[in-house]
């Protein structure tokens, strides 16, 4: 198959979440599998042009009055088409909030269609994610399928419903196969009116993560290589690195690492109350994240200032985007916090398993389909063929983290043994896109089918 995917993210280049991460992941993954896969994103000024092989300008062409130039790279192995409309729409800042981006994507999205048809591509499929690139399926069916685009059809997959859910309802309307990123988000999303009358054509397909980006045997940001057979040693260098590189106290306790933005969706007040509680139960945190609201930064900017003079090396609040850091504290922490109120699917759950990190998670969407808890999901794990991997919690109020926290830092405490054997196991568990991948080429194939 021929498959295109129009989007606004792809890590690494122009990465905000995990949309971008599975833009990337899920095409290596189809491509592997000897699929044809093109990506087209807009060429924002601020791309991070250093992980961009054989990047140059290919042709320019025009559309709607606007000169627009195609460039084109290789990044992660895969080709991708940059457009740069001359209008400025992607000249300042990056990816989302300049005011105007239903406008900016809408143009993006036409001109993505527009470029297909004037150069005569041949797609089976186009693919479209959330409500940035919704606008293709609506643009394509009503002006481009009497085109040489003829036999393509559009598959929309929802990430996240809480942004532009007129934008998604629309585009689930148009689209032939519309996904979401795991089975329990798509039921808990069965009923919302842009979701609703479209069941028909919409399937829970879980995310996986990419093994050879995320890989602690082969990763630049941590001092020692290690798999599952020297996964103690590898993670008390990562924990001792991360310490020195943070100053905090250089002890061995259990160490809770929060890797999120922090916004609403990630249960900023359990956040919160599981740093206190780390402390209050002898253990150290870090936490990276950054919150679009300046309001949420500043309230984290407040609650790091006490920490740091309260807690000094125990506790580490970095406010930032950080990359290389993110690799680091997957590698050297003991638990990986995702409290989430919804989480469509969540990526560090999975992330953290691949550096043997055990998630600690509130029951919700991709959550509860990839974290069974060692003491109460045996038999839900049993029936899914996996081992338990974590702890997790239901609720939405302090008590349930507390449920959760307190279990694993006893286990942390109590067993040494039993805990890196869980370690080991987690690493050993498969969250890469194997089972996930054959799912879309399915899904692709079913909506070749489709009238
Ligand atoms: P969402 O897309 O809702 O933010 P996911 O769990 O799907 O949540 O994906 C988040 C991705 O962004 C993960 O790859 C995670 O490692 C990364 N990430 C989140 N916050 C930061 C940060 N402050 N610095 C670096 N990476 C981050
Ligand atoms: C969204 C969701 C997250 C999911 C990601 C990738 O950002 O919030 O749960 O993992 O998309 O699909």
């Amino acid at each position: 198959l021929h498959i295109i995917h129009i989007a606004v993210e792809m890590a690494p280049i122009a990465k905000v979440g995990g949309l971008g991460d599975v833009v990337t992941s899920l095409s290596r993954a189809v491509q592997d599998l000897n699929h044809n896969v093109d990506i087209i994103l807009p060429k924002y000024d601020c791309l991070n042009l250093s992980n961009v092989k054989d990047f140059h300008c290919q042709k320019n062409y025009f559309w709607s009055g606007t000169e627009i130039k195609v460039w084109h790279g290789k990044v992660e192995g895969l080709s991708v088409f940059f457009l740069e409309p001359q209008n400025g729409f992607f000249q300042v800042g990056c990816v989302y909030g300049r005011g105007n981006d239903a406008e900016r994507f809408g143009f993006f999205c036409h001109a993505a269609l527009e470029f297909l048809h004037q150069n005569g591509f041949h797609p089976d499929i186009i693919h479209c994610h959330d409500w940035s690139s919704a606008p293709v399926a609506w643009l394509f069916k009503d002006s481009y399928t009497s085109y040489g685009l003829s036999k393509a059809r559009v598959v929309f997959t929802i990430h996240n419903l809480e942004f532009g859910a007129h934008f998604i309802g629309r585009a689930m309307q148009y689209a032939d196969k519309a996904t979401t990123v795991s089975p329990t988000y798509s039921r808990e999303v069965a009923g919302h009116p842009a979701v609703a009358p479209h069941l028909h054509k919409f399937h829970g397909i879980i995310n996986g993560i990419d093994p050879d980006i995320w890989d602690p045997y082969n990763d630049n940001f941590i001092p020692v290589p290690y798999t599952s057979e020297n996964v103690v040693e590898g993670k008390r260098a990562a924990k001792e690195a991360l310490q020195q590189k943070l100053g905090l106290r250089k002890v061995d306790l259990p160490l809770v690492g929060i890797i999120s933005r922090l916004t609403h969706q990630k249960g900023i007040h359990l956040i919160k109350h599981a740093i206190w509680r780390t402390l209050e139960r002898g253990g150290q945190v870090v936490l990276l994240g950054s919150a679009p609201d300046p309001r949420i930064q500043n309230d984290f900017v407040n609650l790091a200032n006490e920490l740091h003079s309260a807690n000094n090396d125990r506790a580490r609040l970095c406010l930032s985007y950080d990359e290389p850091l993110s690799h680091l504290i997957y590698a050297g922490a003991d638990f990986i916090l995702v409290p989430s109120i919804f989480e469509p699917c969540g990526l560090t759950q999975l992330t953290a398993m691949r550096y043997g990190s055990i998630p600690v998670v509130r029951k919700t969407g991709g959550l509860y389909d990839t974290v069974f808890d060692v003491d109460n999901d045996k038999d839900r794990a049993q029936a899914q063929g996996v081992e338990t991997n974590g702890f997790s919690f239901d609720g939405a109020d302090t008590g349930g983290v507390d449920y959760a926290l307190n279990r694993a830092i006893s286990a942390w405490y109590d067993g040494r043994d039993w805990f890196n054997a869980l370690c080991k196991r987690v690493m050993e568990q498969d969250w890469s896109w194997n089972r996930p991948a054959l799912d879309y080429l399915e899904l692709y194939h079913a909506a070749r089918k489709a009238e």
